[in-house]
């Protein structure tokens, strides 16, 4: 049977780039048959955020991210990285047969050093954590966006060390890219794709006078909106797109094309794209506030999610134990 798993970094709020280039995967994938889990990598997230508040603020909001826009607990498991500590003998396994040049290899290590943060050792090993957090569940697919598939493939080399050193311990994991078309870069901003490195993101949970005001930053030029222009080289079309259905968004394609005094200017597709996004995500706001109001409720999912995930986590980690004779 197949196990999904995924993890993601409580290292900011989640913007419109995670939703629809990750978190919506996730979501649909838990309507598939076999096992689904999803955790909140916490240990991850501490390579960049080293403020406690935020940190716990990033995991609670990630938490409530996942439940409000529709992860089922009785379909998928959640949980935070941290309550497993299995997950870190594991990590310490794969360490002892990984040889640096691997790890040296690793793009996210160089474009991170690249911007800037400071290249510590826990940096540096990220790849090995994550692949401990994918074999310590013999999960078989894995649902990541384009930047991680490099650690995947890190993930399947430490497995075939391990197994080739010691014995067939660990399951070999697959990838699994996101299905988007059009979506598979969400621009921020700026016309930049959308990241918390950037501060051009939008928050999935913005609202009202506060989404407006942000929705206001979207980089124009200054073009009146008599003159007729290419929708293709306008990226307010690719947030549009998002929310709208194909003949909606067709009709101001057009619109903006033919020019004259009926076509919309900037603001008007602003305005567009605010309506669209309030309508889109206005359940999962009420539910987000239904959550909020009940933190217990969300401290007892993680919890039984990390009873879950632990369980299976030593199994395999008794497994690999046994293999390499530290028992
Ligand atoms: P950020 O760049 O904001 O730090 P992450 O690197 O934490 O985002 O990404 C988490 C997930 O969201 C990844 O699977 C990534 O591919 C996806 N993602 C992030 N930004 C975008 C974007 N602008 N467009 C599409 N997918 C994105
Ligand atoms: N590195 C991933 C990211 O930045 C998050 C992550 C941590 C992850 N552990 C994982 C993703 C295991 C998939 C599987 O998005």
């Amino acid at each position: 049977m197949a196990t999904y798993l995924s993890g993601i970094q409580p290292s900011g709020l989640q913007h419109l780039g995670n939703y629809f280039g990750a978190i919506r995967q996730h979501l649909s994938l838990q309507e598939q048959e076999g096992e689904h889990y999803y955790f909140i990598a916490d240990f991850h997230a501490l390579t960049t955020v080293q403020d406690p508040e935020k940190l716990r603020e990033y995991v609670r909001e990630t938490a409530i991210t996942y439940l409000a826009l529709g992860l089922d607990p009785e379909k998928a498991v959640l949980w935070r990285q941290s309550d497993v500590p299995e997950v870190q003998e594991i990590a310490w396994l794969l360490s002892t047969v990984t040889g640096m040049g691997l790890l040296e290899r690793a793009h996210s290590f160089k474009d991170k050093v690249a911007k800037g943060v400071k290249p510590h050792v826990g940096l540096f090993t990220y790849p090995l954590l994550m692949a401990a957090d994918i074999l310590a569940y013999d999960a078989t697919h894995v649902p990541v966006g384009k930047d991680q598939v490099q650690h995947v493939e890190m993930t399947q080399t430490m497995a075939g060390y391990f197994n080739n050193t010691f014995a067939d311990v660990f399951v070999r994991p697959e990838c699994l890219l996101p299905k988007m078309g059009a979506a598979q870069k969400v621009p921020g901003l700026d016309g930049q794709k959308m990241s918390k490195s950037y501060a051009n993101t939008v928050w999935i949970f913005e609202e009202g006078k506060k989404l407006k005001k942000r929705l206001g930053k979207i980089v124009t030029d200054s073009r009146p909106p008599e003159e007729p222009k290419n929708p293709a080289d306008l990226f307010l079309f690719d947030l549009l797109a998002l929310f709208l259905p194909e003949t909606d968004l067709q009709e101001w394609k057009e619109k903006v094309e033919a020019g004259g005094t009926d076509a919309p200017g900037y603001g008007h597709l602003k305005i567009a794209i605010f309506e669209a996004m309030e309508a889109y995500f206005a359940p999962a706001r009420a539910r987000r506030l239904e959550l909020l109001a009940d933190i217990a409720e969300v401290d007892r999912i993680l919890a039984k999610g990390a009873d879950r995930a632990r369980e299976r986590a030593s199994v395999v980690r008794d497994r690999a134990y046994a293999a390499c004779g530290l028992r």
